[in-house]
C-alpha cells in the first residue's frame, strides 16, 4: 500500500483564501488593513527565498508588506532601534525577523525586542509561555501549520500517540505543546533519545523536524501511521544537482505510512499561510476585535 499524499500546497491555498477573506471584512468594517513587517539582515539566499515568498503571499491575501533589508554588517544597536521603530507605527500589527542573524548580534536580544503583540513568529519569551500554559497566543507557524496538516488525517488528535523528532525552539518544543493542546500524548525524541526507531515506532503521528536529510526510515514507522515532514535540506545527487529533500526517506517511508507530506509541496506552505493568519490575529487583537477562526 502507499501512503495517502496530505497536499500541503492545497491546504495553504484554502487558508490564503480564507485569511484573504478576512483582511477584507476587517477593511471593510473596521477600516484596518493587517501590515506585516519583514526584516532580512545579511543576503543568505535560502533567507531571501522565504523573504521574497512572505512579501508575495501577504500583498495576495490584501494585507499590506513592508520590506526591511539590513547589510550583513549591521550592528545590533542598529536592528533593534529598527524594531523599536516598528513596534511605535500603528499600520504595522505583525514583525518578522528573517532567522538566522549574523554572528555580531544576539538573536535572543532581538527576539525579546519584538512588541509580544506584533510577534507573529510566536518567538517571544511571552508568547512561548502562554503557549505553555495553554494561554492564547500567537503560536509559531510552522508547528501550527503542521497542525493543521495532522487534523487533514486526523480531524481529532485526541490521544493518538505522536512523536516528534527535533527539540528546536522554532519547531521541535512549540510543536509539543500545540500537540499536548490538541490532547495528543506526546514524546519528544532528539539526538540523546536511545532508541529513536523504537520510540517512533508507536506512533500513530511521527514529526520529523531535526534538520537531518532521509533521518527517518521505513522501519521507524508503525504501518498506517501519519508522517510530517518539516525539514528543507539542501541535497547534492549523484548527477552534482542540488535538490531538496526532507528528513524524511520519502520513497521508502511513503510505502509504510498511512499518509505522509511530501517536501517541497507539504509544511513549507503551510507555514508562510500561517504566518498571514497570525497577523491578520495580530491585526485583530491590536484593535480589540474578537479573534477569527483561521
Ligand atoms: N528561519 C527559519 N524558519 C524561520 C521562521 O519560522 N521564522 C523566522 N523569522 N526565521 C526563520
Amino acid at each position: 500500500m502507499t501512503a495517502r499524499l496530505i497536499d500541503g500546497k492545497g491546504a495553504a491555498a484554502e487558508l490564503r483564501a480564507k485569511v484573504a477573506g478576512e483582511v477584507r471584512r476587517l477593511v471593510a468594517a473596521h477600516g484596518l488593513t493587517p501590515g506585516l513587517a519583514v526584516v532580512l539582515v545579511g543576503d543568505n539566499p535560502a533567507s531571501a527565498a522565504y523573504v521574497a515568498s512572505k512579501k508575495k503571499m501577504s500583498a495576495q491575501s490584501g494585507m499590506l508588506s513592508f520590506d526591511h533589508r539590513l547589510p550583513g554588517s549591521v550592528s545590533e544597536a542598529e536592528l533593534l532601534a529598527l524594531i523599536a521603530k516598528l513596534n511605535g507605527d500603528p499600520s504595522i500589527h505583525g514583525i518578522l525577523v528573517q532567522l538566522p542573524l549574523p554572528p555580531q548580534i544576539d538573536a535572543n536580544k532581538v527576539i525579546e525586542a519584538v512588541d509580544p503583540n506584533k510577534d507573529v513568529d510566536g518567538f517571544h519569551p511571552l508568547n512561548a509561555g502562554r503557549l505553555l500554559l495553554g494561554l492564547p497566543s500567537l503560536a509559531p507557524c510552522t508547528p501550527l501549520g503542521c497542525i493543521k496538516l495532522a487534523r487533514i488525517v486526523h480531524p481529532s488528535l485526541v490521544g493518538l500517540e505522536a512523536v516528534v523528532v527535533g527539540r528546536s525552539n522554532i519547531v521541535g518544543k512549540p510543536l509539543a505543546q500545540l500537540l499536548i493542546g490538541q490532547n495528543a500524548t506526546v514524546t519528544v525524541a532528539h539526538s540523546k533519545t536511545r532508541d529513536i526507531p523504537m520510540v517512533c515506532r508507536r506512533a500513530d503521528l511521527v514529526v520529523a523536524a531535526a534538520g537531518r536529510a532521509g533521518l527517518v526510515r521505513r522501519d521507524w514507522i508503525k504501518p498506517g501511521a501519519t508522517v510530517i515532514d518539516v525539514g528543507i535540506n539542501r541535497v547534492t545527487d549523484e548527477g552534482g544537482r542540488h535538490r531538496i529533500v526532507g528528513d524524511v526517506a520519502f520513497a521508502e517511508v511513503r510505502e509504510v505510512a498511512g499518509a505522509i507530506t511530501p517536501v517541497p509541496g507539504g509544511v513549507g506552505p503551510m507555514t508562510i499561510a500561517c504566518l498571514l493568519a497570525n497577523t491578520v490575529k495580530a491585526a485583530c487583537l491590536s484593535a480589540g476585535l474578537p479573534q477569527p477562526e483561521l
